[in-house]
């Protein structure tokens, strides 16, 4: 069952120097109980979507198209409304973890303006009750709730970050490159985190990441991105024995791979196209070494393969 369908969703960021398409039609379901991996390279339009779940895309952001969530379409909701999901059915783990927490507020109060917001007669001592089982179930003792954010170091401040996150028994959880900014083991100790609410709590995650390795721990889906286009969508393992489009082919050959001793990391040639004025027809084309006449001029269809998809001239009809 779909938790959130987002049908043909269109976000463009209005600059002095022009519209930027960061979203170009997306269309994506989110599964209940799923882990759903977003990837693709920095500025595919990953957070873009993320925060649009949210409905907390900036001022310049212009949508179109609809976020169901519950059916209801959340670019519909009243901010009022809305304010009762974000933070309970809906919550997002930022990606700059250092704006996420208020550096002049204990991590308690930030607990509680949550509850206060959702459950304006909770009681301080039932505050306290879930704010600690929050805590513990990410591994941070309860008595740190009187700390201030600069008293932990940058692994337990996302465990922080991940426990308001789920204290309140989100449906979805939004993880915006949740170990980018910490150290190799630190990360795989918030992975750890990720993967025992996975089993323990019943949520669908999305996990927004450029890194292919961290999907595969975790989700069990995957959308690729790529210039504001959903370009491939699949199982993970399905994307990882076969990646279907070109993009998704030249991401899984960039992870270096330890095992046969090819430490050099493979880039993909070129980079992401302008998105105040991208390319015509198929918006990698020119990265594509594939690419061929049609690809040039007309905009990719997006086929379906038993259950997966990929938008790709490689696939459509025309030759
Ligand atoms: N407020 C904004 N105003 C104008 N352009 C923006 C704004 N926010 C993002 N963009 C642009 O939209 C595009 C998509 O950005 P987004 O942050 O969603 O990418 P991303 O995939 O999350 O990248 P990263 O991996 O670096 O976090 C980029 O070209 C970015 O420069
Ligand atoms: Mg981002």
């Amino acid at each position: 069952m779909a938790l959130v369908e987002i049908k043909d969703l269109r976000i463009e960021y209005q600059t002095r120097s022009g519209n930027l398409s960061a979203v170009a039609g997306l269309n994506l379901n989110i599964n209940e109980q799923e882990s759903l991996g977003i990837v693709g390279e920095s500025g595919c339009g990953k957070s873009t979507l993320g925060t649009a779940i949210m409905k907390l895309s900036p001022q310049n952001a212009k949508l179109t198209g609809q976020i169901i969530f519950e059916g209801k379409d959340i670019l519909k909701l009243k901010s009022e409304d809305v304010r009762k999901i974000r933070g309970k059915d809906i919550s997002m783990i930022f990606q700059d973890p250092m704006t996420s927490l208020n550096p002049i507020m204990r991590i308690r109060d930030h607990f509680f303006e949550l509850f206060k917001v959702h459950y304006p007669k909770m009681t301080k001592e039932e505050m306290i009750k879930i704010a600690s089982e929050a805590l513990l179930s990410v591994g941070v003792d309860p008595s740190r709730l009187d700390n201030y954010p600069f008293e932990f170091s940058g692994g337990m401040r996302q465990r922080v970050m991940i426990a308001i996150a789920i204290c309140l028994k989100p449906k979805l959880l939004i993880a915006d490159e949740p170990t980018t900014s910490l150290d190799v083991v630190v990360q795989e100790q918030i992975m750890q985190v990720l993967k025992n609410l996975k089993k323990t709590k019943n949520m669908s995650i999305m996990l927004i990441t450029h890194d292919m390795g961290i999907v595969a721990e975790l989700a069990e889906k995957v959308a690729v991105m790529y210039a504001g286009w959903m370009v491939e969508y699949s199982t993970v393992l399905e994307l990882y024995n076969k990646p279907l489009h070109p993009y998704t082919q030249l991401l899984l050959e960039s992870i270096p791979n330890v095992k046969i001793d090819d430490m050099e990391l493979k880039h993909i040639p070129g980079s992401l196209p302008d998105l105040k004025n991208p390319p015509k027809g198929c918006r990698f084309h020119p990265r594509c070494p594939f690419a061929k006449d049609i690809c040039k001029k007309e905009e990719p269809p997006t086929v379906e393969i038993e259950n997966r998809k990929v938008k790709c001239w490689l696939y459509g009809d025309k030759t």
